[in-house]
């Protein structure tokens, strides 16, 4: 099982300034969470307790501000400064020594996930001892995206960055799972014409030794990159939609921990405390006589 996991939520947010300009995109609402909370999430539902942060020089007070230190969700959280975004497999340079020679999980601070046995897919598939994992996810419009062709044994022929020309409609979410090798392959990396370290680069690196695997999530889940303003609001929807229809609420932290027996109810009071009057908390409360 994986017991690590790297949330990289620095990036300029470029495509979504000015909005990103005082507030770094991570820090953003998606409806009535702040995107943070989503990655975040779904580490936990993979239950990895021991959790790196990476953001931006000199947002670490606006940070701990909504997570102090993951004492309210019984797991352990700390920060890392990226002082320029220098690419995605920097988060493993960064955080060598939090890796400590074990396997790691990664996922973009962007990305949204939600659907059917979610959970299930991402304890699987954490059970990974050696090699990396990626998972996959049908888009329409391959061309913007990394991309991965398989075989009809599910098994990865061939993965390339936003091809021209199609070759799969399966596209590389930003949910990584990597063996203890990372670190090294990471810093043996070299920065692509735009002048960042690529992921695709990384993962090449395990594909060439036959150790890629795909992992599905299939037409019953939901994959959301929320870096545009359109992608970003076609999440605000979804997750409106999905929680007003249910009443049931996508990445509440405290909830999952909760569910996980990471913390009892004693620490959801005090969420409630810290969070104050609001319609998150009032969740909250319905969680205590549960
Ligand atoms: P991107 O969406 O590629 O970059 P960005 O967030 O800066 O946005 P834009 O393209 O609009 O300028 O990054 C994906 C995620 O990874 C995002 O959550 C930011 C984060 N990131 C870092 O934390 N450090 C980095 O060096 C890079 C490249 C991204």
């Amino acid at each position: 099982m994986i017991t690590k996991g790297i949330i990289l939520a620095g990036g300029t947010g470029s495509r979504m300034s000015p909005l990103t300009k005082a507030v770094n995109k991570q820090l953003l609402p998606i409806y009535d969470k702040p995107l943070i909370f989503y990655p975040l999430s779904i580490l936990m539902l993979a239950k990895i307790k021991d959790i790196l942060i990476i953001i931006n020089k000199g947002q670490l007070e606006q940070y701990r501000k909504i997570i102090p230190n993951g004492d309210n969700l019984g797991i352990k959280i700390t920060y890392k400064e990226q002082d320029k975004p220098r690419g995605l497999p920097d988060a493993f340079i960064l955080g060598e020594k939090f890796i400590e020679k074990k396997n790691v999980a990664m996922i973009l601070g962007d990305n949204f996930f939600y659907g059917q046995n979610l959970s299930s897919i991402l304890l699987n598939s954490s059970k990974i001892k050696e090699g990396a994992g990626i998972f996959l996810h049908k888009v329409q419009n391959p061309e913007l995206f990394g991309v991965a062709k398989i075989d009809k044994n599910k098994k990865i022929i061939s993965i390339k960055e936003k091809p021209k020309k199609f070759i799969s409609d399966d596209a590389i979410t930003g949910l990584y799972f990597f063996d203890k090798n990372v670190v090294n392959y990471a810093k043996k990396l070299k920065p692509s014409k735009r002048g960042e370290l690529e992921i695709i680069d990384l993962l090449i690196k395990y594909k060439n030794k036959n150790k890629l695997r795909a992992n599905f999530i299939g037409r019953g889940g939901a994959w959301l990159d929320t870096g545009s303003i359109d992608d970003y609001y076609k999440t605000i929807s979804f997750v409106q939609a999905v929680e007003n229809r249910q009443g049931l609420k996508i990445a509440c932290i405290e909830e999952i921990a909760l569910l996980n027996k990471w913390i009892n109810k004693e620490k959801i009071k005090r969420s409630i405390k810290f969070y104050g009057k609001c319609q998150y908390s009032n969740y909250l409360k319905k969680l205590l006589y549960k």
